[in-house]
């Protein structure tokens, strides 16, 4: 438990500490060593446990939680306070930060907003380089055009990632239409991203993880909702705490985004820490590379994010080399995945990802070479960097001798 945060909280109220209870009990990185609702027990509490976090709710009575916050800063100022408290009064937020608070959070809390104060402690607690503490990757699948493999891309590069143990792995359906993920997966959801939405606010983490569905490679999915109807009862507000959430929860997010890169695309697409961009090696796909990563440009931060993926390499009819793509586009391939039809049919016809089915086609090893390059840490530098070069390197030998033909 070499990156868990432990943490001693104090609420004389039963209701509230049970709901913060609950919230972080859901949170892997995060260890509750020990709870209490007498404030003037709490810092004999710390003194005797060491938590990393001292958790404070002023609501009871804020002259003792202020007066306690003063204690434990003197007493054990290795223990970051967190403040919780339901006023919004700016005087007693100053107060507790010069008594000696980290951290102030407003109630109800909001999952994602807990999640990011213990980010920042744990930051402190362990500091930004070090590898041991972790962050949750979002990877969001966009594609040039419809039918060009982002939901096979998604879905098998989420199996993949689940299949290291050290993962956990959710996949997000966001293509709330006409969305398939769940079956390529060959499951029947009972919840969808309309369950979760309409309930973020009074989800815990245990909770969410039983309204996924938990595939035989681990991977967890939140497929699209059921109804047309639901639709539009889905905000970009609720998406983004559905993410929040998640983050909190999963060391991998996978988001399978819809066509129309309309709000709730943009919201994944803003959240992402890499965008695969699917398309294929013909003119409308690469026009609509072209387009998408002008409008994506205006975008801070959006662009540098973008990774193109060239899926069904090496089909024939009417493709465009990779040379000339490169030069269409403007910038370089990230990674080529080879078109293998039948195996890709088989795969979808069988609901079965193609790391069972296929483990040794080229189709998924590029992909698991996909996974490898996003995860390696190399590639995130940027394409072109050594490492994709490297990865690029180490998928043309997966085809027969000569490469793809579009390479040539
Ligand atoms: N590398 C590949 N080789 C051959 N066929 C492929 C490959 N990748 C995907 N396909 C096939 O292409 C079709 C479309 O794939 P998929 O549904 O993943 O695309 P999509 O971009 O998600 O489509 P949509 O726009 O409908 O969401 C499927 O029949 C799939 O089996
Ligand atoms: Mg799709």
């Amino acid at each position: 438990m070499a990156n868990v945060l432990r943490l001693a909280v104090v609420d004389p109220s039963d209701a509230t500490r049970e709901s913060i209870k609950s919230m972080l009990l859901g949170l892997d990185t995060v260890w509750l060593e020990a709870e209490c609702s007498r404030y003037e027990f709490f810092a004999d509490v710390v003194s005797q446990t060491h938590p990393d976090i001292g958790l404070v709710s002023l609501d009871h009575d804020p002259e003792k939680a202020l007066r306690l916050i003063g204690r434990l800063h003197e007493s054990s100022p290795e223990c970051n306070i967190l403040v919780v408290s339901s006023s919004t009064d700016g005087g007693l937020i100053l107060k507790a930060i010069r008594a000696g608070a980290k951290e102030f959070l407003a109630r109800p809390v909001r999952i994602e907003d807990l999640v990011e104060a213990l980010g920042r402690i744990r930051e402190r607690r362990f500091g930004r380089g070090d590898a041991k503490v972790r962050q949750t990757m979002v990877i969001a699948v966009a594609g040039a055009t419809g039918g060009v493999g982002a939901t096979s891309v998604a879905t098998n590069l989420g199996c993949i990632l689940a299949g290291n143990e050290g993962n956990t792995v959710a996949l997000v359906d966001l293509d709330l239409c006409l969305g398939d993920a769940d079956v390529l997966l060959d499951t029947i959801p009972d919840y969808t991203l309309f369950d979760v939405a309409q309930n973020i606010t009074r989800l815990d983490f245990t909770l969410l993880k039983r309204s996924l569905t938990k595939h035989s490679s681990g991977l967890f999915l939140l497929p699209r909702p059921v109804q047309m109807e639901e639709i539009p009862h889905i905000t970009p507000d609720d998406l983004q705490r559905v993410i929040g959430l998640l983050k909190a929860t999963f060391t991998h997010l996978v988001l399978d985004l819809s066509k129309s890169y309309n709000a709730l695309d943009q919201v994944a697409l803003q959240m992402a820490d890499h965008v695969l961009l699917v398309t294929q090696l013909d003119l409308a796909c690469l026009r609509n590379v072209v387009r998408l990563l002008t409008s994506f440009g205006a975008n801070p931060g959006l662009s540098e994010k973008v990774k193109i993926v060239v899926n069904r390499a090496g089909l024939d009819s009417g493709h465009i080399s990779l040379k000339k793509a490169q030069e269409t586009i403007g910038r370089e391939i990230y990674l080529q995945i080879p078109n293998d039809f039948r195996t890709m049919s088989e795969v979808r016809n069988n609901g079965v990802p193609l790391i069972e089915q296929a483990p040794k086609a080229a189709v998924t090893q590029a992909i698991i070479q996909l996974a490898a390059a996003l995860t390696g840490g190399g590639a995130s530098e940027g394409e072109g960097s050594e490492s994709t070069r490297t990865s690029l390197t180490r998928l043309f030998n997966f085809w027969p001798k000569g490469g793809p033909t579009a390479n040539k």
